[in-house]
C-alpha cells in the first residue's frame, strides 16, 4: 500500500478503483469548469505569513461550528451518490467523521437513507435538504431527520435547476448504473468496487425511492431533479421550511451579500458561502473570493462557513484566517472513500489536520481560534474591482 501523505495520493487510488461514471460525477464542474478550477486555484493567490521564534508547542485546532464542538472546523459536505463511490459509502464516511470529531452531513441524494446512517452511527449528523415541490415529502424529510436525532439541517438553495455537467450526460449517470456495453466494460475492471456493491442492498437513492411522489425514474439524477425540484423556490418558501424544522439551520449556496442578508432574515443560524463545488453556475466567482464581501455584510450577525475548493489543511487555514467560522470538504474525502472506504476518509481527515496544524504553527499560532487576517497576504485586487 503506498504511503499517503497528501490528498492527491488518495485521488490517484480512487481514480483506479471506482467506475468512470462516478469518478466523473465527482470530478467535474458545470459547462467550461472555470469556476470549478478557480475554486482551488484562487486559494493559491493567498499567501501565508511565516513567523519564527514564537512558542508553537501544544497546538489546538479545536473549535465550534454552530455551537457544536469540533476537533477542527472541517465538516464533511453533503455529497450526492456517495454510496456509489464505495458500498455503504455514507455510513463509512459518517463513521470516520464521528471518530475524528467532525460533523458529517448526509445528502438528500444519498444512497444510504437517513435511518440507515442513524442506525449505524452513535453521534448526531447533519441532514442536508433539497427543496422539492412535494410538501408532504419535505415535512416528512424534516421529521425523519428529527427522529434520527440530526443536530442541524442544511438547506441547499442553489439547485433550483441543475447546472449542466457534460460528462454525466455522456456517461448516462444513474444509481445503480445502467448496464450499457461501455459501463459494463469499465465496471469489469473495478473488481473490488463491484464485489462491494454486490455485498450490499444499498444501491438506490435511499431517501427518495418509496418516499417522493411523481418521480418516474428515481435512478436518474437529472430526471428526478427536473421533475421534483422546485424551480419557483423563493425566500417565503424557505421561511416555511424554517417552520418545519426547529433545530439549528444552515443555509448553503450563498454567493451574494444580498442573499446572505435574506438568509439572516429567515432565521438561519449559519450560511455556507458556496458555488456547489463549481457544479452549478459556471462563470461565477470562486467561493474564497466571494467570502470577504459576505463577511462584511453579515459576518458579525451570523456564522459564515465556506465550501468549494478546499483540498488541503492550508486551504482550511486560509478560509478561517479570512474570517469563516467553518469549512466543508467534499471531493477531498470522496477520494479517500473511493480509494479505501472508511479508512480512506480517516486518512483524508488526518492529512488535512496535519497540514492545518503544522501550517498554523509555522504562522506563529498555537490556537486556531486566535488566527485572523494577520497571517494572510491578500492581493489588493483579490475580491475584484468590478463595474
Ligand atoms: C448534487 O448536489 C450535485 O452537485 O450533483
Amino acid at each position: 500500500m503506498p504511503v499517503i501523505t497528501e490528498i492527491e495520493d488518495l485521488k490517484r487510488i480512487y481514480r483506479r478503483r471506482v467506475p468512470r461514471m462516478f469518478y466523473d460525477y465527482c470530478e467535474s464542474g458545470s459547462w467550461t469548469e472555470q469556476t470549478f478550477r478557480e475554486n482551488t486555484s484562487d486559494f493559491d493567490k493567498l499567501y501565508l505569513r511565516q513567523r519564527v521564534a514564537i512558542d508553537m508547542a501544544d497546538r489546538s485546532t479545536q473549535s465550534q461550528m454552530i455551537g457544536q464542538d469540533v476537533s477542527m472546523p472541517v465538516a464533511l459536505a453533503p455529497v450526492g451518490l456517495t454510496g456509489m463511490q464505495h458500498h455503504d459509502g455514507e455510513i463509512m464516511a459518517a463513521k470516520a467523521a464521528e471518530k475524528f470529531g467532525v460533523p458529517y452531513s448526509l445528502s438528500t441524494m444519498s444512497i444510504c437513507s437517513i435511518e440507515d446512517v442513524a442506525a449505524n452511527t452513535s453521534k448526531p449528523f447533519w441532514m442536508q435538504v433539497y427543496t422539492l415541490k412535494d410538501d408532504d415529502f419535505m415535512q416528512r424529510l424534516f421529521d425523519r431527520a428529527k427522529d434520527a436525532k440530526c443536530s442541524a439541517a442544511i438547506i441547499t438553495v442553489d439547485l433550483q435547476l441543475l447546472g449542466q455537467r457534460h460528462k454525466d450526460l455522456k456517461n448516462g449517470l444513474s444509481a445503480p448504473p445502467k448496464l450499457t456495453p461501455a459501463s459494463v466494460a469499465n465496471m469489469m475492471t473495478k473488481v473490488q468496487w463491484g464485489l462491494g456493491m454486490l455485498s450490499t442492498k444499498r444501491r438506490f437513492f435511499g431517501n427518495i425511492v418509496g418516499h417522493a411522489k411523481g418521480v418516474t425514474d428515481p435512478s436518474s439524477l437529472s430526471t428526478w431533479t427536473a421533475q421534483a425540484f422546485d424551480q419557483s423556490l423563493d425566500w417565503d418558501r424557505i421561511r416555511q421550511f424554517r417552520k418545519m424544522w426547529d433545530g439549528p439551520l444552515i443555509i448553503k449556496g450563498i454567493m451574494d451579500p444580498r442573499d446572505a442578508l435574506q438568509a439572516l432574515n429567515v432565521g438561519a443560524d449559519a450560511i455556507v458561502v458556496s458555488n456547489h463545488g463549481g457544479r452549478q453556475l459556471d462563470g461565477a466567482l470562486s467561493s474564497i473570493r466571494a467570502l470577504p464581501a459576505i463577511l462584511d455584510a453579515v459576518g458579525d450577525k451570523i456564522e459564515v462557513h465556506i465550501d468549494s475548493g478546499i483540498r488541503s489543511g492550508q486551504d482550511v487555514l486560509k478560509a478561517i484566517a479570512m474570517g469563516a467560522k467553518g469549512t466543508y470538504i467534499g471531493r477531498a474525502y470522496v477520494y479517500g472513500l473511493g480509494a479505501m472506504g472508511q479508512k480512506g476518509v480517516a486518512q483524508a481527515l488526518e492529512v488535512i489536520h496535519r497540514e492545518l496544524d503544522v501550517s498554523m504553527g509555522l504562522c506563529g499560532h498555537r490556537d486556531l481560534n486566535g488566527v485572523n487576517r494577520d497571517i494572510l497576504m491578500i492581493p489588493k485586487d483579490f475580491e475584484g474591482n468590478w463595474q
